[in-house]
């Protein structure tokens, strides 16, 4: 519901139309494949959307909702524009924290054509208020305006054209669980295999008209932690050295130079990675260490580290999660090089998930 005087309702801030998506001169919307089929990676969530568009089409429906959930960088953006893309619809793009009152959702979602695709960014961002607009809105296709205020209020119900909400998350456990229901489709993107990097970094290097061998391709998505925005700016430091060190063509010495130079290891890990793990092992006996302890201990947002060094170091086995806190492995002792006591938490990996998805379950022994 919404309390206002009038039915005037300011524009939510930071929407972007199909239109002006390629506007604002940003390399890495030029290296956003258009297509499903351009797309690399993702295979099993290429598929069933595949499928799902289809079968939309097929009955000129708008898809049903989608939620996008994973770590940053992953495509959850370029997925969305390319299922509007597919549709044959148009695409507006928001984010949670962009949408501040409920009266700016309700300008974007009656603004919307017939089955038309709106994705909201950080979807677990937006407030109590405005979550409380989308639910009719997404079962039933209405909003319900109050308009004026006390004993004069009166409540309007307002039809909504179909349109398809896509809702992307890095922490769908922070979502509310009405929310969460009210998505038909819930899909959850992977960390990108180094094979699918490599494709991905000989695509860009393509469209940029970077000369680039693939053994060097392969060298940059082996360090690019499984993310292909990662893969797409390392070409582009790569590229400078190449140019500047070399003759232009990217090849896996100059590669292996420049990410050197960047401070990422051969597995990929940054600066960021070893601080963290040196943090574990050095300062917390290898753990278990909370996250908020470990966060502050470091000098890092706690988020930071869930979102963006978790994923990365848990895939790798490098890092474990008890019910008392995060914990370094064997593995990740082996990889900084030193040794590990026998009665490190970490030596005893049956307490551990070392691959569990659930962020938001383990590790806060504050
Ligand atoms: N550029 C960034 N992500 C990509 C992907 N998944 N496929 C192709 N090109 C990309």
């Amino acid at each position: 519901m919404i309390e206002t005087e009038d039915m005037e309702f300011e524009v939510a801030p930071r929407i972007i139309t199909p239109e002006n998506i390629t506007d604002d001169g940003d390399i890495e919307m030029t290296l956003r494949p258009q297509t499903l089929h351009e797309y690399i990676g993702q295979d099993k969530v290429k598929e069933n959307l595949a499928v799902y568009i289809a079968a939309a089409k097929k009955r000129s429906e708008p898809l049903d909702h989608v939620l996008l959930y994973g770590p940053p960088g992953l495509g959850k953006t370029t997925l969305s524009a390319i299922i509007a893309h597919e549709l044959g619809v148009n695409l507006r793009v928001t984010t949670g924290p962009a949408i501040e009152k409920p009266g700016d959702l309700v300008s974007l979602l009656t603004s919307l054509s017939d089955n038309d695709v709106l994705f909201i960014d950080e979807i677990h961002r937006l407030s109590r208020a405005v979550e409380e607009i989308l639910y009719p809105a997404l079962e039933d296709r209405v909003i319900d305006i109050i308009i004026g205020k006390g004993p004069a209020a009166r409540s309007i119900r307002m039809d909504l054209k179909p349109f398809t909400l896509i809702g992307a998350t890095t922490r769908a456990g922070q979502l509310s669980a009405p929310l969460r229901d009210r998505f038909g489709v819930i899909q959850r993107l992977e960390l990108y295999t180094t094979e699918q990097l490599t494709d991905i970094v000989r695509r860009s290097a393509m469209i940029l008209g970077i000369p680039c061998e693939t053994d060097g391709a392969a060298e940059i998505a082996g360090r690019a932690r499984g993310t292909p925005r990662i893969a797409n700016r390392l070409l582009k430091r790569v590229r400078d050295f190449a140019d500047v060190m070399g003759n232009g063509q990217i090849t896996r010495q100059i590669a292996n130079i420049a990410l050197s130079r960047l401070e990422i290891d051969p597995l990929g890990l940054d600066s960021l990675d070893r601080r963290m793990l040196d943090m574990i092992i050095k300062g917390y006996g290898g753990g278990p260490v909370g996250l908020e302890t470990l966060a502050s201990a470091i000098g890092e947002e706690a988020v930071t580290i869930e979102d963006v060094c978790e994923p990365f170091l848990m895939q790798l086995g490098f890092l474990g999660r008890t019910p008392r806190g995060r914990c370094a492995t064997r593995l990740a002792y082996e990889h900084l090089g030193y040794a590990m006591p026998e009665n490190a938490a970490g030596a005893m990996s049956g307490q551990m998930s070392l691959f569990g998805d659930n962020a938001d379950s383990a590790g806060n022994a504050e």
